[in-house]
């Protein structure tokens, strides 16, 4: 059992500190900017919560961030009262929040000027895997901080990969999101041209989903998007959020994404269709209007 921190309890960060708790066996401390959240998780798990990242990180051995974007990220941590002023010596800062490598590799440097450690560590596996305790979680830091920290990790995770030196997870993370940009918006071209063409989708997708076609988004999105629902998932906001720090390093170093670069503009299109916190299959619903 551990001493640990974890700092946001969002959509994904509060079901992720209640596997820590509750799987884990751990001592848990937990913060969160709008205090009624964290007084809510310590009423459903037990545990304690503070009142700023610092003090949360207090005496921790783990201590766990999942919030928004890199400015959310160095306000927890390296701005006032964030967690980095009170990281014990060997104390490792593990940060789920999906952000830039830059950001990652910024905070390595700022954990190790204290003798702390950190780990990148963003997920893949959405709302469900968080509640399910079966994320994807993709590391970045050093071999043997990695292996120390990876029993704690694996309380909210299916698989738990170091692809490298700080920043690695974040880079890993990339390659996730550029994946998922063609393949949905390809999904979303093969339902659009189903449906044109008079085809039942629920019987076209459950023949070619066991070809070569199948994907996850397949498996799981097809219904809903035939069915029109987007209130749900994975938001069109965040989406942007990933793609704009994916095309950033690609400017960075020199990969070429084209199909990328458009489908970002094609859920531009869908933000202004109203469908910010649409799930990022309404990628149809553009092709649709
Ligand atoms: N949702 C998904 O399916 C999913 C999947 C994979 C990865 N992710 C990534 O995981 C991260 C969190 O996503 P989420 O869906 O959990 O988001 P969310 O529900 O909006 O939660 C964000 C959390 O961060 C906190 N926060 C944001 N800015 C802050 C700041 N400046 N200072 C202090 N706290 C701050 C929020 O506090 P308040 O409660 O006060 O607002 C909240 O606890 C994002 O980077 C996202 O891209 C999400």
């Amino acid at each position: 059992m551990a001493k640990v921190a974890f700092i946001g309890l969002g959509v994904m960060g509060y079901p992720m500190a209640g596997h820590l708790r509750v799987k884990g066996g751990h001592d848990l401390t937990v913060y969160n900017r709008t205090a009624a959240k964290a007084e809510k998780w310590v009423a459903q798990f037990g545990g304690n919560a503070a009142t700023t990242p610092a003090q949360a990180a207090d005496g921790a051995d783990y201590v766990f961030c999942c919030v928004g974007n890199d400015d959310d990220l160095r306000s927890v941590t390296t701005g006032k009262a964030g967690a980095f002023e009170a990281l014990k010596a060997g104390a490792v800062f593990i940060d789920n929040t999906t952000a830039s490598a830059d950001v990652a590799r910024e905070l390595d440097a700022a954990a190790t000027a204290v003798g702390a450690h950190f780990i990148d560590a963003p997920v893949s596996g959405g709302q469900a895997g968080a509640e399910n305790g079966v994320l994807t979680v993709m590391c970045g830091g050093q071999a043997d901080i990695f292996e120390r920290a990876k029993p704690v990790i694996d309380a909210y995770a299916r698989m738990v990969g170091l692809m490298g030196p700080a920043g690695s997870g974040q880079l890993t993370k990339m390659v996730n999101q550029i994946c998922i940009a063609g393949l949905v918006q390809g999904l979303a071209e093969g339902i659009h041209f189903g449906k044109k063409s008079g085809l039942d989708i629920e019987a076209v997708i459950d023949v070619i989903s066991k070809g070569a076609a199948g994907s996850w988004q397949m498996e799981n999105r097809h219904k809903t998007m035939n069915a029109g629902k987007y209130d749900f998932g994975f938001a069109v906001d965040w989406m942007r959020k990933d793609l704009d720090i994916v095309l950033a390093e690609a400017r960075h170093n020199g990969a070429r994404l084209p199909v990328t670069a458009l489908v970002d503009q094609f859920y531009a299109e869908v933000q202004s269709l109203g469908g910010k916190r649409w799930d990022t299959s309404s990628l149809l619903a553009r092709l649709e209007k």
